[in-house]
């Protein structure tokens, strides 16, 4: 069932504008967080929808009407779409109007300073949908890209199908292009993204100025949040740029955790307190940055702009060191443990997920702290109620202890949050040890969420 809210969003935005243009064929590459629920949801809207995924397993699944993600209000969607037959997955492109690529754009791991980012996902992407490209068709680019990178995807086109960027005084030039291409950034929130995908404001950058008025018009048929035009470069750059503002405002909220540690007091209280101030909101300190956004789209900047980006590269470390310092903290607790019980101590480690409530554990320092203590001390368990304990996490490391709540706080000596999960909020524990370093032991978080300003 669609929420009530998401139904009225969507009812609301679905005759605009499909009637005015004729583009109706949609082809999604990349069918995960952010491809299949654009797929699901145009196809919702009357387009027809050919998602395209290199993983056989998500195309058969989706097929089946089924969905391979945790996103709620996902599942409805999907099915709907593929039971009217307006959404059909595979694993090769075909001829379309428009050409949506959300593949991912991770950071090469290269064991330098600054992580340099991998476009090749983009790129190959591109290279599948050539020769199917005709004139007049959109290419959107969705995927957080380093700038400069929708310019990537037109050179790629043009080196393979020079027949849709004719010459002009002897030189090519994307100007000439018988495309529309364009980066519309996607901001959506994991957990609401049925609900953002529609509400939110979109950034939408073309090569050339007609470039973007025709993406917008396409964005204009299904959002109700307000389509902003701008150029490609600056459509890049403003995604970067939205993520880097939290990671900094979060990286002063960790480093002020562990100052607050020096000095013995409560960061939780301490936090309460300063956002009384009318123009102080710091942000909730927890383990690390995490995620698929955060904790990599700032190294986009940093690793193309090394001398100028020197804040948002502070903020990356301190974030960074935040985890380790964790896992510290953790060792030298069970050490003291050891010292004065003569004994090892079982430790639970409470959430893998780099945030709460989510399945999602790419980039998580949870998960990372979890692995290190896994591989490090002799008995850890852990715990992440939106995965099934079947799941095999880590795969090429040691291999992780998934266990039920009960179960963990029955056998551990000491409890360790690293997410706030809403299945730990009530939770009574006593005669343990218990780490909080999401501020969800004695309920603090919840309490100071409500007062804490947005
Ligand atoms: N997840 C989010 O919350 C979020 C939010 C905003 C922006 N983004 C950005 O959106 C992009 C996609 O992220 P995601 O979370 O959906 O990634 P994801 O890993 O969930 O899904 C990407 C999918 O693309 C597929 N894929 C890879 N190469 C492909 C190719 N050549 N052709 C077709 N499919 C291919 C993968 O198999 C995978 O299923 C990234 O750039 C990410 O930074 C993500």
């Amino acid at each position: 069932m669609m929420n009530d809210e998401i139904k009225h969003s969507y009812l609301k935005t679905q005759n605009s504008g499909l009637k005015a243009q004729n583009f109706k064929k949609v082809c999604v590459l990349g069918l995960g967080y952010i491809g299949l629920p654009t797929a699901a949801f145009l196809a919702n809207k009357g387009y027809e929808v050919r998602g395209v995924d290199v993983m056989q397993d998500v195309v058969d699944i989706i097929n089946q009407g089924k969905i391979h993600i945790v996103e709620p209000d996902l599942n409805a969607f999907v099915k709907t779409a593929v039971n009217n037959g307006k959404l059909k997955a595979f694993t090769k492109p075909s001829e379309a109007d428009i050409f949506i690529i959300s593949v991912p754009t991770p950071f090469h791991e290269n064991g330098h300073d600054i992580p340099t980012p991998n476009i090749e996902y983009v790129i190959n992407a591109t290279k599948s949908i050539a020769p199917y490209l005709k004139e007049n068709n959109m290419v959107i680019l969705e995927s957080t890209s380093p700038v400069g990178t929708t310019e990537k995807v037109a050179e790629t086109i043009r080196e393979l199908r020079s027949d849709l960027f004719p010459q002009n005084n002897s030189k090519f030039k994307i100007q000439n292009s018988k495309l529309f291409i364009a980066h519309c950034p996607e901001r959506v929130l994991p957990g609401k993204i049925m609900h953002e995908l529609v509400e939110n404001d979109r950034i939408v950058g073309g090569l050339t100025k007609e470039s973007t008025e025709k993406v917008a018009e396409f964005y204009k048929t299904f959002i109700k949040g307000e389509v902003l035009k701008t150029d490609a470069k600056t459509a890049e750059l403003s995604k970067l740029v939205e993520n880097s503002f939290r990671d900094v405002n979060i990286a002063f909220a960790n480093e002020l955790s562990i100052i607050c540690d020096k000095f013995g007091i409560d960061v939780w209280r301490l936090r309460e307190l300063a956002n009384r101030h009318p123009r102080v909101n710091i942000l909730l300190p927890g383990v690390g940055v995490g995620g698929h956004c955060i904790a990599v789209d700032p190294w986009f900047i940093v690793a193309n702009a090394k001398n100028e980006a020197k804040l948002i590269k502070t903020a990356r470390d301190v974030n960074n060191y935040k985890t380790e310092w964790v896992i510290e903290k953790i060792k030298n607790e069970a050490l003291e443990f050891e010292i004065e019980n003569k004994k090892k101590p079982k430790i639970a480690c409470m959430g893998l997920a780099f945030k709460p409530d989510i399945d999602d554990l790419r980039e998580s320092p949870a998960l990372h702290v979890a692995k290190r203590l896994t591989n490090e001390l002799d008995d850890v368990v852990c715990v992440e109620p939106n995965i099934s304990l079947k799941t095999i996490i880590n795969s090429d490391g040691p291999k992780l202890e998934l266990v039920e709540i009960g179960n963990a706080l029955a056998v551990s000596d000491i409890v360790v949050f690293l997410v706030a999960h809403r299945e730990f909020k009530d939770l009574e524990i006593s005669g343990k040890k218990v780490l909080d370093f999401c501020g969800i032991a004695e309920k603090k978080l919840f309490k100071y969420e409500v007062g804490a300003k947005k």
